[in-house]
């Protein structure tokens, strides 16, 4: 038994590698659902790394948790920032000050999405993976897009 799993957890990361490499055709659409999929299965984000200035759980600030994590994926660790490329995916966890998971918010560079506010795709989803919102926000977007005053990337 413990041997399948290690061997499926070979092929997760070897396919994920794969995916790190492939076109971006091969990446997921600006969609909820493919997205949740992709982080979750294809290329779990708990294999990702952190930002070299943001290891593990930090202190945050409203509207997302009083702690949080911070995931990135080879894409937009290996950017030339700012600012960072397409494919790249940042996805946030959100915890209590009980250090309870409460939301993981996601953000996802797609070619063409969404050019006047970054290309970004945007979810927030439960820890189950139920989304609301997705898509371009208005909230999400008047902290993080690129016409705010506040844009907020931790890597900048
Ligand atoms: C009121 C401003 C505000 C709003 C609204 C907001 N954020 Fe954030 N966001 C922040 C701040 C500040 C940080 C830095 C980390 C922290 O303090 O928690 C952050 C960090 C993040 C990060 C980590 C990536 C990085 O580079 O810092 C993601 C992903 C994220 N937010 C997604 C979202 C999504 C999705 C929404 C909409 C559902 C959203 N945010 C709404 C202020 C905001």
């Amino acid at each position: 038994m413990k041997k399948v799993a290690t061997t499926i957890g070979v092929l997760v990361v070897t396919a994920c590698v794969l995916y790190g490499s492939v076109a971006y055709a091969d990446m997921p659409g600006a969609d909820p659902e493919e997205l949740w999929h992709y982080i979750t299965k294809v290329c779990p984000y708990k294999g990702w790394s952190f930002w070299p200035d943001h290891q593990g759980m930090q202190p945050g600030r409203a509207p997302h948790g009083p702690l949080h994590r911070v995931y990135v994926n080879d894409r937009a660790l290996n950017s030339p920032r700012p600012p960072v490329q397409y494919g790249a995916i940042e996805v946030k966890e959100n915890y209590s000050r009980a250090k309870e998971l409460k939301a993981i918010t996601v953000m996802y560079k797609v070619i063409g999405y969404n050019p006047i506010d970054g290309d970004w795709f945007w979810v927030k989803y439960t820890p189950e993976g139920e989304a609301k919102p997705f898509g371009k926000p208005q909230n999400c977007i008047l902290c993080h897009g690129t016409r705010s005053v506040f844009f907020v990337t931790e890597q900048d």
